[in-house]
């Protein structure tokens, strides 16, 4: 169905279709999806949000002396996500400033280029990256033309050891990144011990908390064993937190925050050097709508400090009713004790086939996110759990159990031999476009608005056999693989 008619259509039914193809999608609320939505089940959270979102779509953020309103909010966001994360006045980092971006990739975005252009003398800049950081910093890495040294975690701790992180600065790092948590597996980073050898080399210290930033500090309120990890910590110079995260924001806004101006002045871009407006812009964006700004400002005014108290504490107990299902189920066991709000658990060796697993988890209406194999970590899967999971959680264990027997009864996948082969041995500059072709026809992928193109949107039912695929491609194969499966996807429809 093409976008632009012949003649416009009316609005009801438009809305129609945009419900009816939003009923091709997971469930965004009812806590049966584990990841990329965030839901605290808060009953008129929504409308209050896309209220306030309608009320300033419109406005643009590229200008805030024409639009002091988006200015206000900004403010009182960065504001807020600084006291939260231990700055502002009476702590020990009083002049905190920051700035709202789109999300958390561009936070870390922000946080790379401020540091690489702090030091312009450096002619090769470098960051310093624990392996189990966000790909975010590659990307961020790889659009700045910033080399990464990767600091290899420890596979029981999930961490760095700071000593390698020590090891790994030089003359030309600029920064270096830990995570609070990590995504993957939900564990903070030894960020005190990180920050004192930055400081000690007179470097950045980024800690990316755009996952759990916003639940770490009520947690600890909560009586758990979190340890520092913001700015009371000395050599922390800036933290990232995602409010359409666990601040249940609606999507398009992260805080990007620094100990102090100074920290913050090269992340700016101005640019007088033309005809027009002279352009200054503290993010990547120049024009932005004030939507999200003003939705994620009406989220955090109405649930309020004590109300984000309260969805942590539904949220913690949920992840241990999620943990205890994974401790009673024979053939899995988890990752790692959940430090924050991930439950993440692989099988054992007489346990099932993870990525069939997933799939007859998602038969039973749980949609959770499988990790693949990755530098002695098995694959696994990612549990991200929010406030809205607390009142099904109880019926978790019962599917879980199920999901894991049918599995066993289906057995692991089973791709042919020589596709494995192909898979481990492929160069990705050895794939063409034939073989890719062939590749996601053997495996059900199909093309959107094509002729194959299933209600799904050209995915298959099941992706086991998809997974299993990746699994046994290096990273660099896995990337190139779905760079092309996505790029098969993404065709125009007329
Ligand atoms: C720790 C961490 N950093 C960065 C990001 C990137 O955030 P976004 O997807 O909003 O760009 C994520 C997303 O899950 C994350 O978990």
């Amino acid at each position: 169905m093409g976008a632009l008619p012949a003649r416009g259509v009316a609005a009801e039914r438009v809305l129609g279709e945009v419900r009816e193809l939003r009923g091709l999608d997971r469930p965004t609320h009812g806590g049966r999806l584990f990841a990329y939505v965030y839901d605290p089940g808060v009953a008129g959270l929504d409308e209050l949000a896309a209220a306030a979102y309608a009320e300033s779509a419109h406005v643009n953020g590229l200008d805030p002396t024409a639009f002091p309103s988006l200015l206000t909010m900004e403010n009182a966001l960065v504001g807020a996500a600084a006291r939260v994360l231990g700055g502002g006045p009476g702590t020990s980092a009083p002049e905190v400033v920051g700035s709202v971006t789109s999300g958390g990739t561009e936070s870390l975005i922000l946080a790379v280029k401020a540091a690489r252009d702090a030091r312009p003398e450096i002619a090769t800049p470098r960051i310093v990256v624990p392996a189990s950081a966000h790909a975010a910093f590659a990307k961020a890495a790889h659009y700045l033309r910033v080399k990464i040294d990767s600091v290899p975690i420890d596979p029981e701790t999930l961490r760095p050891a700071v000593a390698d992180v020590a090891a790994a600065i030089g003359p030309e790092t600029v920064l270096v990144v830990c995570s609070a948590p990590s995504y993957a597996h939900g564990v903070i980073d030894p960020v005190t011990q990180i920050a004192e050898v930055a400081a000690a080399a007179g470097v950045r210290c980024h800690v990316d908390a755009c996952f759990g930033g916003w639940t770490l500090p009520y947690l600890r309120r909560l009586g758990e064993p979190v340890p520092a990890f913001d700015f009371a910590v000395p050599g922390v110079t800036s933290i990232s937190v995602d409010l359409h995260k666990y601040a249940y924001a609606p999507k398009g806004v992260s805080v990007l925050l620094h100990r102090d101006p100074a920290l913050r002045a090269p992340q700016y871009f101005a640019y007088a050097d033309w005809p027009g407006y002279t352009m200054i812009n503290p993010v990547i964006s120049s024009t932005r709508s004030g939507g999200p700004i003003a939705a994620a400002y009406a989220t955090l005014r109405h649930l309020g400090d004590d109300g984000y108290l309260e969805l942590t504490r539904r949220t913690r107990d949920a992840a241990r009713v999620l943990a205890d299902a994974v401790r009673g189920v024979d053939g899995l066991r988890l990752i790692t004790e959940p430090e924050s709000t991930v439950v993440c658990f692989t099988s054992t060796d007489s346990g099932p086939d993870l990525f069939v697993l997933v799939d007859e988890l998602a038969a039973r209406g749980w949609h959770t996110q499988p990790q693949l194999t990755y530098a002695g970590l098995p694959r696994s899967v990612h549990l991200t759990v929010t406030a809205a999971v607390a009142p099904r959680a109880a019926e978790f264990a019962a599917d879980l159990a199920e999901a894991v027997a049918a599995a066993g009864v289906a057995g692991p996948v089973t791709l042919p031999p020589e596709l494995l082969a192909l898979a481990g041995a492929l160069s990705p500059e050895a794939l063409t476009a034939e073989l890719v072709a062939s590749l996601a026809a053997g495996l059900g992928l199909g093309t959107v608005g094509g002729p194959d193109s299933g209600a799904g949107g050209g995915l298959p039912e099941r992706m086991a056999p998809v997974n299993t695929l990746l699994d046994a491609a290096p990273p660099a194969l896995r990337e190139r693989l779905l760079v092309e499966f996505v790029s098969l996807l993404q065709r125009p429809s007329y």
